[in-house]
């Protein structure tokens, strides 16, 4: 019985091995993989709303673009020592080329979520929170385009 406990325990301990080594990331890298992701998870939100598949809700778009502006600008650049992209980060070298383009789009993230925010928290009209939802996710758009594999 003991024995069988312990390959059990073994066998776990494998599998939980495994799923790290396949995220692969760590350090600076993982943080970054960890703001984006959050930032996706935010998108994944207010997709939905965009499209009128759920109702628009002011509040909730305000707290997603918090959260998009608190993982974007500098807090996110400052993520990116020169070099940080290897396996299995997705970061182009490109990144430390054109390092003025890459801050540029980052913070026009932090300002287009910050302009997301306000128009939720301001009352404004459900077609001023898709235009600058639209409006932000261009930025996505321009940023993975140029510096993302
Ligand atoms: C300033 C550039 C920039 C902007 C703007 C940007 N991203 Fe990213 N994003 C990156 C880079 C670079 C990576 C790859 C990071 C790595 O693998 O080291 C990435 C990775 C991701 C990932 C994958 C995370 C993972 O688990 O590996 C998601 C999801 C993502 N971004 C979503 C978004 C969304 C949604 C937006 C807009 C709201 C956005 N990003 C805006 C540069 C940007």
């Amino acid at each position: 019985m003991k024995i069988l406990v312990g390959a059990a325990v073994a066998l776990s301990m494998t599998v939980s091995i495994a799923a790290i080594a396949h995220e692969g990331a760590t350090g600076v890298v993982k943080e970054r993989m960890d703001g984006m992701k959050a930032i996706g998870q935010q998108v994944k939100i207010m997709v939905p709303m965009m499209k009128g598949a759920l109702p628009y809700d002011p509040e909730q778009v305000a707290k997603s673009a918090a959260i998009i502006e608190g993982h974007s600008g500098e807090t996110f650049t400052a993520l990116f020592p020169e070099g940080s992209n290897e396996h299995p980060s997705e970061a182009l070298s490109d990144i430390w080329d054109d390092w003025s383009t890459f801050t540029g789009l980052a913070n026009e993230l932090n300002a287009k979520a910050g302009a997301l925010k306000a128009v939720a928290t301001n009352g404004q009209s459900e077609d001023e929170f898709k235009a600058a939802l639209g409006q932000m996710m261009r930025t996505c758009k321009s940023c993975h385009s140029d510096f993302k594999d």
